[in-house]
């Protein structure tokens, strides 16, 4: 790999031996990749911080770069915990889960992290379009990708980590300009208005992931409805679960490639679960919006307490911005969950054994961790908050 003058020095221990060695496993990483150089990223997100999915080996590793002096050298932020740092109690969290988790945090903290706590980093995060960053959420990879303009890999969450602390990762997959162009085209043209109508962002999203694996799809004659900011987060949090991609484009030349043009039953075959009413009604997979806390807010207000339990995850970041709605919410009974999220969270120490969801990629993970998951549109969900009149 051809490597900078920089990049040399800090390789001989210039820098320190510790910051040497992280320079090394990413150099290595890049010539596994055949990456021809290195290239400066801007931004990192790490993901895999849940002391549930990392448990005693990722503790480990974390405070033992948190003890080698090392920092983060970009902006870093950090993707959802394994629990609400106030309310984990509240939750049913165990005192030894909470202790291991805090401590993860807190050499995250020590390491120059931001405690967002988030998978939506790109609603808070300000970064220049055409920017390359590292980062490991695979919903936000694809954000990042698709809507932003912004340069990522799914980068797996230790190798993000220790390019936030050297600020470089390899040039390789869609850092290049040549491996975003269109492998395929999907045409919703039979289905638009259903989609609209029956607001199916979420089912769409996960049959296009099938459908493209590793290619970049082309997607076409879709409602303008599905590039509404909540609309497409949905879309393409269900894209990066079903698939390997990352990166969607809706607009392209589309000569000479395959083409797919579903019908209604290819998206319902689609989806990992079926209809059903009963359970605990989850969302926030990703994390709701501040416009998502403000509409169910005002769904509250009108239709009163759901009929069902309902749970819903957010961003810490909005605590202070919408504090009203979420008084609102919790006054009617809705119980609200900064810093983590439905599926690196315990759900059965919260008492939840049947999961309903509106997100394909909860309903994925969730069913993978062994749930009786229900998987329904937006639209439909509210039916299950109250019954058919909604
Ligand atoms: Fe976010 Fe957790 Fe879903 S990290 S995208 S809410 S699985």
């Amino acid at each position: 790999m051809e490597l900078t003058h920089e990049e040399e020095e800090i390789l001989n221990g210039r820098r320190g031996e510790k910051l040497a060695k992280v320079l090394e496993v990413i150099v290595k990483v890049g010539e596994g990749l055949e990456a021809e150089r290195l290239v400066n990223v801007t931004h990192a997100h790490i993901s895999g911080i849940s002391y549930k999915n990392i448990g005693d080996a990722g503790l480990e590793f974390i405070e033992k770069l948190a003890s080698s002096n090392l920092r983060v050298s970009i902006p870093a932020t950090v993707n959802p915990a394994g629990m609400d740092i106030k309310k984990w109690k509240e939750m049913g969290v165990k005192q030894d889960f909470a202790e291991k988790q805090l401590r993860i945090l807190g050499s995250l903290r020590k390491l120059g992290f931001k405690m967002l706590l988030t998978c939506t980093p790109y609603l808070y995060e300000k970064i220049p379009p055409g920017s390359q960053v590292a980062w490991a959420e695979s919903n936000a990879v694809l954000y990042a990708n698709s809507i932003l303009d912004l340069y990522t890999n799914r980068e797996g969450g230790p190798l993000a980590l220790l390019e936030a602390i050297v600020g470089k990762a390899p040039l390789y997959g869609y850092r290049l300009e040549e491996n975003r162009r269109p492998g395929l085209v999907i045409d919703f043209s039979d289905i638009k208005r259903t989609i609209k109508e029956r607001e199916l962002y979420q089912a769409i999203g996960y049959y296009v992931g099938t459908i493209a694996k590793f290619k970049v799809p082309l997607i076409k004659n879709y409602p303008p409805s599905l590039l509404q900011s909540d609309n497409v987060k949905l879309f393409l949090a269900a894209v990066g679960a079903s698939g390997s991609v990352a990166l969607v484009r809706f607009h392209g030349e589309e000569k000479n490639l395959e083409r797919y043009r579903p019908s209604i039953d290819d998206i319902y075959s689609a989806l990992p679960a079926d209809f059903s009413d009963e359970g605990t009604i989850l969302m926030g997979c990703p994390h709701l919006s501040a416009h998502e806390i403000q509409w169910l807010a005002n769904i509250v207000k009108r239709w009163g307490k759901p009929k069902r339990r309902v749970i819903i995850f957010t961003a810490r970041v909005l605590e202070n911005s919408v504090h009203k709605e979420i008084a609102a919410l919790s006054r009617a009974g809705i119980e609200v969950y900064f810093d983590t999220c439905m599926v690196v969270a315990d759900l059965k120490s919260m008492g939840v054994d049947k999961p309903l969801v509106d997100s394909a990629k909860a309903a994925y993970y969730l069913s993978s961790q062994g749930y009786d998951v229900r998987l329904f549109s937006r639209k439909d969900i509210l039916r299950v908050f109250y019954g058919d009149h909604v």
